[in-house]
């Protein structure tokens, strides 16, 4: 194997800044955050190379250290060709090869710009850094420019590409699905061919999620070196996984080049998204534990609020579009009395929205259901001591509407050909200003004209025929950047207006989470499939990429829409509490009994909500490798832990070994607060180490069977 040989003289002190440092004399850079590193260096032909990413090593190492040969870290097509490129340009003269070279860079703060340069065009690239430095994760993204004087074709632009270190065995582990069946975790060995995880139906898909972790097939749960990443786009994106001759994984990603064409004109800069990665050496969980807290420190834009996520009542799984104000004010009494704090009318409340084949596009309160408006009930929740919200769809319109009669040429389609629908609605075509502009106004009155307190913001189709003829030809491929671009410029500009509104995004479930959503989103729709038993394990997979605080969980009726399971009202809380809580029943038609139980957990919620929404979530034992799932958060202070434990189907009158919890402090005691008699054994007060390394015993039977505990620190034995 080649390799690279430093000889640069050890004199020159590197500067060092924020995260950032730079060893002029050995042209190289490092990312460092607390526990890794990340060196580039510009070889003698000013190349730029990816040289190491992973556990942090020493200066030393920085300056003189042989590393493995290097690839480019953003290499370009031209060359070598036999890679995925970050960047593809075709040009007037029809030369297609792009050779660039390290030009300049520029350090300001935790923020490092290292300037590309082709050797005979003034087109250049920025590469742009950002070093999360106690989440050991970094930021990478590019800016393409055209500094010529005639007109390029951008015809691939990735946000960058990640390179792991050679091992033998790497695997992949990434979240895929469909409807109702989100975030299952496939985990598969990465083998010489490309491997694409991507979405071409302009949102972020229910079928693969903008997500991935890479190991060297051998971590596990709570051991071993982890490389994990996420891409901040909510439109057509792509992973390409190689793997190299000499054993590297690479993974490449940004804006899907499938049906991509940019048009550059002089003068013109061109962004990518902002795609993220970290490492750990300490196994998934860790990995997971990293995301979460920078998530929630750094993305999520309630990240400094001291304010919990609101136990939220949604009308949709007992009303569907059947809404009306005297059932709906009637509803709220009995929520109240729960603790329930948000209060949401879903589909059903505008236009003539009876059922999905209306409606979609006229956001005016229906009059027969409303004949005052929302007026009186959000009203009547208000006096109830709730928030009161309400769900959109905006991006939507239905054939059969006002709007669509007015502007039928507002929708997405080719001239004269076939515009498809999916649940009877067409796709606005967003990227148009004046859609958005007719969007913002029509949703800024609804907000300003009603005191609404939160937004569910749905979208319920993908993209077909996907055709702007108003642009001129060579623009016509734009539309799916475009069209998310503006829709982050209306997102954005709602919450600015309105910065009390809490905004959720939902796409028919979990078709729009990622890093660019949960940005403008403090919650999402995790999925239509709420069978709390099939949310075990789409909730494990969540949570391997997302933070559990804003994972909206909900109870509902049984039995199961989807599964026609019955199970207990004890099992579907316990599997809602471990996100973010809400309800959407029939409340009006619960018996006394039930309607006490949920009280009583609501209470409970609220009283260990910090330390799921806040703490730290160890994954105990996985749905999907036996008889048992169990969850255990820890608060930031670690003054409270709560387990939830959840047995699937028992045979053989099979029992579990104790289960074994993590985080806690060996040397305290802890005060136990079983839920029930589920958790066995009479001693309430036991050390963090028995808790540890003996466990916790569990008497779970039968199919369906769950229980959860409470532990409060109580200090030094
Ligand atoms: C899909 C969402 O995921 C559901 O929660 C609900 O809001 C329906 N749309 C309403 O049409």
């Amino acid at each position: 194997m080649s390799r690279i040989l430093l000889t640069f003289a050890l004199v020159i002190p590197s500067l060092t800044l924020a995260g950032i440092r730079h060893f002029p004399e050995a042209k190289t850079w490092v990312l460092e955050t607390e526990g890794t590193s990340y060196v580039l260096r510009a070889d003698s032909e000013n190349r730029l190379l990816h040289l190491y990413w992973g556990a942090r090593l020493q200066e030393q190492d920085y300056r003189a250290a042989s590393f493995q040969a290097a690839g480019e870290e953003y290499p370009a097509w031209g060359g070598r060709i036999n890679v995925e490129p970050c960047l593809k340009v075709n040009r007037p003269d029809g030369v297609r090869d792009l050779v660039l070279r390290y030009a300049s860079h520029e350090q300001t703060g935790d923020t490092l710009i290292l300037r590309l340069k082709d050797i005979r065009d003034d087109i250049s690239v920025e590469l742009e850094y950002q070093v999360y430095e106690s989440y050991d994760i970094i930021r990478k993204s590019a800016r393409i420019t055209n500094g010529t004087g005639g007109q390029v074709t951008l015809e691939s632009v990735q946000s960058g590409l990640w390179q792991i270190p050679a091992a033998e065995q790497d695997r992949l582990t990434y979240l895929a699905g469909h409807w109702g069946r989100e975030f299952q975790v496939l985990r598969e060995q990465i083998h010489q061919g490309a491997k694409v995880l991507e979405s071409r139906i302009g949102k972020t898909g229910h079928y693969l999620n903008p997500w991935f972790a890479v190991d060297h097939g051998d971590a596990t749960e709570e051991t071993g070196a982890v490389w994990f990443g996420a891409l901040a786009w909510s439109g057509n994106w792509k992973f390409t996984v190689e793997r190299t001759s000499d054993g590297r994984t690479w993974l490449t990603g940004g804006y899907n080049d499938f049906d991509f064409a940019w048009p550059l004109h002089p003068g013109e800069s061109f962004e990518t998204p902002a795609f993220y990665g970290g490492f750990t050496s300490g196994g998934f969980g860790d990995a997971s534990q990293l995301l979460h807290r920078w998530e929630r420190d750094q993305v999520l834009p309630d990240g400094h609020s001291p304010h919990p996520r609101p136990v939220l009542y949604n009308s949709w799984y007992s009303t569907y579009f059947d809404v009306n104000e005297a059932l709906l004010k009637k509803v709220a009494e009995i929520a109240a009395t729960l603790g329930v704090e948000l209060f949401a009318i879903d589909d059903g409340w505008f236009g003539r929205r009876n059922n999905d084949r209306a409606g979609l596009g006229d956001w005016e309160p229906n009059p027969e259901k409303f004949p005052n408006g929302l007026g009186p009930v959000i009203e009547h929740v208000h006096k109830l001591g709730m928030k009161f919200g309400i769900w959109i769809e905006p991006e939507m319109v239905n054939p059969d509407s006002d709007l669509y009669r007015a502007h039928a040429d507002w929708v997405i389609h080719f001239p004269g050909r076939p515009r498809s629908e999916q649940r009877n609605q067409l796709v606005l075509n967003l990227a148009r200003n004046d859609v958005k502009e007719h969007l913002f106004g029509v949703l800024d009155k609804l907000l300003s004209e009603n005191r609404i307190d939160y937004v569910k913001w749905d979208m319920n189709r993908e993209f077909t025929e996907p055709g702007w003829p108003e642009v001129p030809i060579e623009r016509q491929k734009t539309i799916w950047i475009e069209y998310v671009r503006n829709l982050y410029d209306l997102w954005d500009r709602l919450r600015e207006r309105h910065p009390e509104v809490i905004f959720e995004a939902c796409s028919g479930g979990g078709g729009r989470i990622d890093l660019a959503m949960l940005s403008r989103s403090e919650q999402v729709w995790t999925s239509d499939n709420t069978d709390p038993f099939d949310r075990l394990k789409i909730q494990h997979g969540f949570t391997l990429a997302y933070p559990p605080k804003a994972m909206m969980a909900w109870v509902t009726d049984v039995p199961d829409r989807l599964n026609q399971r019955t199970t207990s009202l004890q099992f579907r809380f316990l599997s809602a509490m471990m996100g973010s809580l809400g309800i959407s029943v029939a409340l009006e038609k619960w018996p006394e009994e039930d309607l006490a139980f949920a009280r009583k957990m609501i209470a409970l919620y609220k009283d260990i909500r910090e330390t799921i929404q806040r703490g730290d979530l160890y994954r105990l034992a996985s749905p999907w490798e036996g008889d048992l799932t169990a969850n255990q958060y820890v608060s930031a202070d670690g003054k409270q832990a709560v387990v939830f434990a959840f047995r699937h189907s028992q045979q053989f009158r099979d029992t579990f070994p104790p289960l074994r919890l993590r985080g806690l402090d060996p040397a305290t005691l802890y005060r136990l607060r079983p839920i029930d008699e589920k958790v066995t054994g009479d001693s309430r007060t036991v050390s963090g180490a028995f808790l540890m390394n003996h466990g916790l015993l569990l008497r779970l039977v039968g199919d369906y069977d769950a229980t959860a505990v409470v532990l409060e620190k109580l200090g030094s034995p």
